[in-house]
Formats: C-alpha cells, sequence, structure tokens
C-alpha cells in the first residue's frame, strides 16, 4: 500500500483524502490550522481565508456537487460560506475519514527523494518538529492565499488593505461616510464595493485596468446558470459530442458557448461599458469572469461609480490612468493572489509567473509522485475538479492507470491558470477516457 501526504484540509484537501483512502492508499492529510475547510472557515485561525460575513457560492448546488455527495436538496441554490463549511464538516463523517486528517500540523518543506518519494518535515501545534517519508505528495493548500498588492506609484495615506482582510463594511475598518476605491474588477472587488456602497460610504469607486465579463448570478430571480448545460464533471455529455476527438468537441462547445453567453449578456455587458467599465475580451472564455449581481444597478445609480486603473498616488489623492482625480480614505486591493507552493522546491514547482503546467491539469509531468489538486479554471466550480485530480492521482498510485509515454505526457501537459476557461463535462469525460485507456494499459503491462 502506498503512502500519500496530502496538503492542506481546505476543500481540495478533503475530497482527495477520502478519494485517496477509498482506493486503498494510507494517506495522511496535514493541515496548518486547527479548522478544515481553507477559506469557507470565517476568520480562519490559518489567517488564510478571505471569506467575508455576506460571503455565498456564486456556483450552484449542482454545479457544486461531488460524484457521491450533494448539498440537502432543501438548501438555497447559493450557500452562504457556513453551510459550505457545515456540507464539508459533514462530508467527513459521512465517509468516515476524520483519522486521517492531522489538524494544527504544517507541512514546512517537502523534498523529493530521488528515484522517487518524498521526505515531509511537519510543525505541530507545539512547535515540534518531525520529518516523514512518503511515496507521493499531493498538494492542496490552495491558490487564493498569498494576497497580490500592486506597487503603486507616489505615498498612500489613509488606510489600505487587500481584500484578504475584508469581512464586511465595518470590518477591519468602517467605511460608513467614508471614500472608497477598491482596485479590481474580479469577483471580490465588484461584490465588496457593492455592498460598503450600499451600507453607507460617503462614495466607492471601482478602478479596473482591463476589461472581463461580468455576468449575473441570477436571471428573474433563478441561478442564470440553471439553463447552461454540462457544469458537472459528473453531468452527461450527449452522445454527438462525446464521439467527436477530443479536441474538436472542446472546440465546438466553446464556440457554442462563446455565442450563446454573448446573446444572453451582451447588452448586459454593452450597458456595463457605457457606465465606465472597461471593455471586455472578444471572448468571454479567455479571462475569468466575474459573477455579481448589484454591479449593473450600482453603477446606474451612481452608489458605484467605474474608474480605469491607477496611475498614482498622492497621499489621499488617487490619479487615475485616463487623468481623473478623486480622493480616498480607505483603499482596498481586490487584486487577486499569487500562486505559491513554499514548501516546495522551485525545481519541481516554479510558479514565478503564478501558473504551473501540469499533466491533465494535475499531475506532475516528470515527477509522477506529485499532484496539485483543486487548482484550475473551469467554467463551474473548484471542488468536482479537484475530485476529478484526485481519482487520477488515486488510480495511477493504486496501479488501477498506467501512465502513456513521454511524448504523450508533454501532449497533454499545459498550464493550469493561463489558459482558456474549461468545460467541466468535457473534462470530466476527457478524465474518464484516459482512466480507462491507462487501465487498459495497465492490464496489458500486468499480463
Ligand atoms: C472569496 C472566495 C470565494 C469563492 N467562491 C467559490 C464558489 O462559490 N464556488 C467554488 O467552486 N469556488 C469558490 N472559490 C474558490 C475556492 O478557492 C474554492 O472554493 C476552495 O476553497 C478551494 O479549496 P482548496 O482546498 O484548494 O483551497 P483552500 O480553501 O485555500 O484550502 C487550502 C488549505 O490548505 C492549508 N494549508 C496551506 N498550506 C499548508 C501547509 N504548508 N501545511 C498544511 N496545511 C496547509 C490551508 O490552511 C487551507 O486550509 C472561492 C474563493 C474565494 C477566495
Ligand atoms: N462566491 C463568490 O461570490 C466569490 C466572491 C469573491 C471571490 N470569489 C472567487 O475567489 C477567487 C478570487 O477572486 P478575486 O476577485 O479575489 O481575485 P481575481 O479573480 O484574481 O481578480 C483580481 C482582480 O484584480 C485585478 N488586478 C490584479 N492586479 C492588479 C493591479 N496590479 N492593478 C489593478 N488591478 C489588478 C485583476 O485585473 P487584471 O485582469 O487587469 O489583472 C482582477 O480584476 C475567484 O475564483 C473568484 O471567483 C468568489
Amino acid at each position: 500500500m502506498k503512502s500519500v501526504c496530502v496538503v492542506g484540509a481546505g476543500p481540495a484537501g478533503l475530497v482527495a483524502t477520502k478519494t485517496l483512502a477509498l482506493a486503498g492508499l494510507d494517506v495522511s492529510c496535514f493541515e496548518l490550522s486547527s479548522e478544515i475547510g481553507g477559506h469557507w472557515k470565517l476568520d480562519n485561525p490559518s489567517g488564510r481565508s478571505a471569506a467575508y460575513h455576506s460571503l455565498e457560492t456564486n456556483t450552484t448546488k449542482a454545479m457544486s456537487r461531488l460524484s457521491d455527495y450533494e448539498m440537502p436538496e432543501e438548501w438555497e441554490e447559493f450557500s452562504p460560506y457556513d453551510r459550505v463549511h457545515e456540507w464539508f464538516e459533514s462530508y467527513i463523517d459521512h465517509f468516515g475519514f476524520r483519522d486521517r486528517i492531522h489538524l494544527g500540523v504544517e507541512v514546512l518543506e517537502a523534498t523529493a527523494r530521488e528515484p522517487s518519494g518524498w521526505s515531509v518535515e511537519l510543525r505541530d501545534a507545539n512547535g515540534e518538529t518531525t520529518t516523514r517519508e512518503f511515496d507521493a505528495l499531493v498538494a492542496c493548500s490552495g491558490s487564493y492565499w498569498s494576497p497580490k498588492i500592486p506597487e503603486l506609484v507616489g505615498d498612500v495615506e489613509g488606510e489600505a488593505f487587500h481584500a484578504q482582510q475584508y469581512r464586511g463594511p465595518e470590518e477591519p475598518v468602517s467605511t460608513r461616510d467614508r471614500r472608497v476605491v477598491v482596485v479590481g474588477n474580479g469577483n471580490t472587488g465588484c461584490e465588496i464595493a457593492c455592498e460598503m456602497a450600499a451600507a453607507g460610504a460617503q462614495s466607492v469607486e471601482l478602478s479596473a485596468r482591463s476589461g472581463t465579463w461580468i455576468m449575473p448570478k441570477r436571471i428573474d430571480g433563478r441561478p442564470a446558470a440553471a439553463s447552461a448545460p454540462m457544469m458537472s464533471p459528473f453531468d452527461e455529455v450527449p452522445a454527438l459530442l462525446r464521439f467527436l476527438p477530443r479536441r474538436w468537441r472542446e472546440d465546438l462547445f466553446a464556440w457554442l458557448g462563446t455565442k450563446m453567453m454573448k446573446r444572453m449578456m451582451g447588452d448586459r455587458m454593452k450597458r456595463l461599458v457605457e457606465l465606465g467599465m472597461p471593455e471586455p475580451p472578444a471572448n468571454p472564455l479567455d479571462k475569468r469572469a466575474t459573477v455579481c449581481d448589484p454591479l449593473l444597478d450600482s453603477l446606474e445609480s451612481g452608489a458605484v461609480v467605474a474608474r480605469p486603473g491607477i496611475e498614482r498616488v498622492e497621499g489621499k489623492e488617487i490619479i487615475y490612468t485616463d487623468g481623473s482625480r478623486s480622493n480616498a480614505d480607505v483603499l482596498i486591493f481586490a487584486t487577486g493572489y499569487h500562486l505559491r507552493y513554499p514548501y516546495l522546491d522551485e525545481e519541481w514547482v516554479d510558479t514565478r509567473d503564478d501558473d504551473l503546467s501540469l499533466f491533465l491539469g494535475t499531475m506532475h509531468p516528470e515527477r509522477h509522485d506529485l499532484f496539485i489538486v483543486g487548482v484550475s479554471r473551469p467554467t463551474g466550480a473548484f471542488w468536482p475538479i479537484a475530485e476529478m485530480h484526485a481519482q487520477f492521482a488515486a488510480a495511477l498510485l493504486s496501479g488501477r492507470y498506467a501512465l502513456p509515454g513521454a511524448r504523450e505526457i508533454e501532449k497533454h501537459t499545459q498550464p493550469i491558470l493561463g489558459r482558456r476557461a474549461f468545460n467541466p463535462a468535457l473534462y470530466g469525460l476527457a478524465m474518464r477516457e484516459e482512466l480507462e485507456r491507462g487501465a487498459r494499459r495497465a492490464d496489458r503491462a500486468a499480463r
């Protein structure tokens, strides 16, 4: 039985631990926090959660379900953060793998042994360090914990912080009756700008240096994604697409999906641009889309004012790239996160450009005992994709799957973030097909 070290007990680490344990592997999951759930634990003692009081999922229950576990039928489509956390707690109990999770234990360093295996240095809550040996390493330490803060020209006066610290309009600082500038038009920036405007900020400006598609979460009270097909890796793919070569079906579906998105959201996006948001890319899949309901109304009413990127700051004065100026008492950087694995050597995991190239989105192309699970760019939810990653690792490590040759591995190795968003159902299908091919290779090798 191979031993596997899973780093982190956020959603990805939990689905990985369960999937690997069910495949008969000897799994140990180490979590530096005293809590499971990663982002979904508000004020997580790890200090790494970006959850705020009003946070709820922007992915529906159907999109977010796992292969064998769903949110209860009576729950709302978009769950608040504490429900998501409760759901992951119940997932652990349902599959009975709590004994595999070691809370309060940080992975300090994982060193690759030759020709395979990992020496893992651990530090427990008392500060004691130990080193343990594992056959494989599954990194599930998340991709949204190392805040990206832009280097602004000039000196910032007033309060400035990254959105990871934002909990609500009164926390970490009160924004009531104050002038607020939010930098970044991702999900976080758009949502918190609207929230602070509604909660009584004197003014809120949203600064965006480039455009992206901004989608509604609900249309006429129903989840906008409800009408979109194939949003989970566990959804059926129609036969017409299933029998096309992988590349063709992906291109065809992306073309159709893009056309549909433009038809449904094009006018709304046009209005957002008229209201000052930057022009989005021609293809909505080229950049992570933002999902935000209140932004359009907030811009229409003037509660939020759209601004371009920041050129420089002079004390409390912000000078934008179009020459306009305004004042900020509170400056919030909703500018995203760096991809970082500080416990792994750069030789294996070089994330200086905030990306990594992996086989099928999860396995290191040269170290076949190193997996990054849960970091991806799907058009749906993250956790089911993490489960597909984990299913792949489980099949390989338990000997049910044999890898193809080096050329085939290279062909299917690509960046996990700097790429077009992919359809979850087509990814699920491609992964199942590859697992079947690998199972046949493993059978042949065993004969
Ligand atoms: C504000 C916000 C909202 C989001 N909303 C959605 C949504 O609606 N739907 C969706 O699908 N996705 C959403 N996401 C994406 C989100 O990243 C995933 O939902 C999910 O939290 C990712 O799980 P993860 O386990 O990869 O990472 P995390 O949740 O970040 O968990 C990583 C865990 O690893 C631990 N860890 C890190 N380093 C170490 C170490 N060296 N040793 C031991 N433990 C370590 C951390 O303490 C943490 O518990 C959202 C993200 C953010 C930031
Ligand atoms: N469930 C929810 O409702 C919810 C809420 C919040 C977040 N989330 C999720 O959390 C994850 C992180 O979202 P996020 O919004 O925090 O980060 P993000 O998606 O990475 O967005 C960061 C934004 O900051 C901008 N930016 C980056 N560097 C900049 C700079 N130097 N100057 C100006 N702008 C800069 C980016 O624009 P450029 O493109 O120009 O770089 C982008 O608009 C996403 O997966 C998101 O879906 C979900």
